[in-house]
């Protein structure tokens, strides 16, 4: 038998369904061989995972790397380092650059960016403004793994998407096999309620709160399901972040509606207000982060199994453009792919989250949702070679100097974490080993769905 790539030997593998001792074997940049160690053929390079954890490779489903465009505030290259160094394998990456991915230029020029700079594997979604629906075809056709829209104006994105351009892009989506995303919050309540806190002199972080409140979820998850319902188009929540709007998509299930769901790292573990009290506009970020208690009630939902995936939202923004006085001007979010595991993981240690449920939440379950399953999300023969090696009781403290990201600021500052990744492999390749970062070991490809109906 023919030299192996790599074999990584003796890892407890972990998957959505519990966990085993094997070797694996890889050769071509796809896993060839599972089995004893004794069985594995001879290899040009040996891991020895004794003693450490075994992921398929972690899927981030939702990072903003702002590129092309905004490039000052991260790029492929900074971006997908950060993800090596957190154990991220596939990053799929939102709409909202410059130019936005809402038509074939869009997406050719951030393929062309991410194949030259990334060291992970990537997948775009294509981007709906008003007007531009139909370019949702030739994005298709070209590889997108879904649709995001927002409700609500963002970074980079002008006009929101709703009534009826909601309804067409749900239309088309429908037609395609493709799924569509929603940053669900309420555009025109948003809008009128920042005039009035504005009016009142408010500039202080808390204002940002009460400008995008739960009621704006609310009303925005129900639009985009009963849209959904309408048109028999797949749909997934976006960074759901109350317990109201899970309250909505529970009782709303049952018509016969596809919904998947994401929360972020942020919603279950920070509470808003002493965030935003504690590290000001840092914190600001769309949803807001809520209360202790919708906090819990993601938990809660997340032990019944109506969680489906864990994206971290990484919106990186300059230092400079984050800490500032009047939160109107502030820019919403902060890195999170870095982090995103380490958190997690620590959530096993205090007994909140099982290895297995990590396992499905940052990887099988996103593979499964865009249609990637089981070329990404699974370890099997002949799945690609994407591995998430880690310690489970290595630790360290989160600091922000020590961010791959172009953007130094973090709302989980000082935070000790239990369970690290020690090695990212990539299509058979190390990417990452012992926090090491090796950005020529490998470039990065596009992934597209492996059907799009799944
Ligand atoms: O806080 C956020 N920042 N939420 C979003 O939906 C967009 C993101 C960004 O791109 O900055
Ligand atoms: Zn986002």
């Amino acid at each position: 038998m023919s030299r192996l790539d790599l074999v990584v030997r003796g890892g407890l593998i972990v998957t959505s369904r519990g966990t085993f001792r094997a070797s694996i074997g890889i050769e071509g940049g796809v896993i060839v061989a599972m089995g004893s160690t004794e069985t594995m053929p001879p290899a040009e390079r040996k891991i020895d995972a004794d003693g450490l954890l075994v992921f398929p490779g972690i899927i981030d489903e939702h990072v903003h790397f702002r590129d092309p465009g905004l490039d000052w505030k991260e790029d492929f290259r900074t971006g997908s380092m950060a993800a090596a160094a957190g154990g991220v394998t596939t990053v799929l990456d939102m709409p909202n650059t410059e130019p936005p991915t809402v038509d074939r230029q869009g997406f050719l020029s951030k393929l062309e960016a991410a194949s030259r700079k990334s060291v992970v594997d990537f997948g775009f979604y294509a981007g709906v403004v008003p007007g531009k629906v139909d370019a949702l075809r030739e994005l298709a056709e070209l590889g997108a793994v879904g649709v995001k829209l927002y409700m609500s104006e963002t970074t980079g994105i002008g006009e929101p998407v709703d009534g009826l351009d909601l309804i067409r892009a749900m239309e088309v989506a429908a037609s395609l096999g493709l799924r569509v995303g929603v940053h669900a919050e309420d555009g025109r309540t948003i809008a009128a309620l920042r005039e009035v806190l504005r009016a009142g002199g408010r500039r202080d972080p808390l204002a940002h709160m009460e400008a995008r409140p739960v009621a704006a979820e609310v009303l925005a998850v129900a639009r985009a399901l009963l849209a959904a319902k309408a048109t028999g188009c797949r749909v997934h929540v976006f960074h759901l972040s109350s317990g109201e709007a899970h309250g909505v998509i529970r009782a709303l299930r049952p018509m016969g509606i596809d919904v998947t769901v994401e929360t972020c790292p942020h919603y279950l573990l920070l509470d808003g207000r002493e965030a935003l009290t504690r590290l000001g506009n840092v914190a600001k970020v769309n949803p807001p982060i809520r209360s202790r208690e919708d906090a819990e009630a993601l938990w809660e939902a997340l032990r019944r199994g109506e969680i489906d995936a864990i994206g971290s939202d990484h919106a990186p923004h300059l230092p400079e453009e984050k800490k500032v006085e009047d939160v109107w001007t502030a820019p919403s979010g902060f890195p999170g792919v870095e982090t995103m595991l380490p958190l997690m993981l620590t959530e096993v240690h205090r007994g909140r989250l099982t290895f297995a449920e990590v396992s499905w939440l940052l990887s099988e379950g996103p593979a499964r949702i865009w249609g990637l399953y089981p070329r990404k999300g699974a370890i099997a023969i002949g799945s690609d070679g994407d591995l998430t090696i880690v310690d489970p009781e290595a630790e360290a403290v989160i600091r922000s100097e020590n961010l791959h990201s172009k953007s130094k600021v973090t709302p989980f500052e000082g935070l000790r974490v239990k369970g690290l990744p020690v090695y990212t492999v990539v299509g058979g390749e190390v990417v990452m080993e012992k926090g090491e970062v090796r950005e020529d070991a490998r470039k990065g490809r596009l992934v597209r769905p492996l059907r799009r109906s799944a």
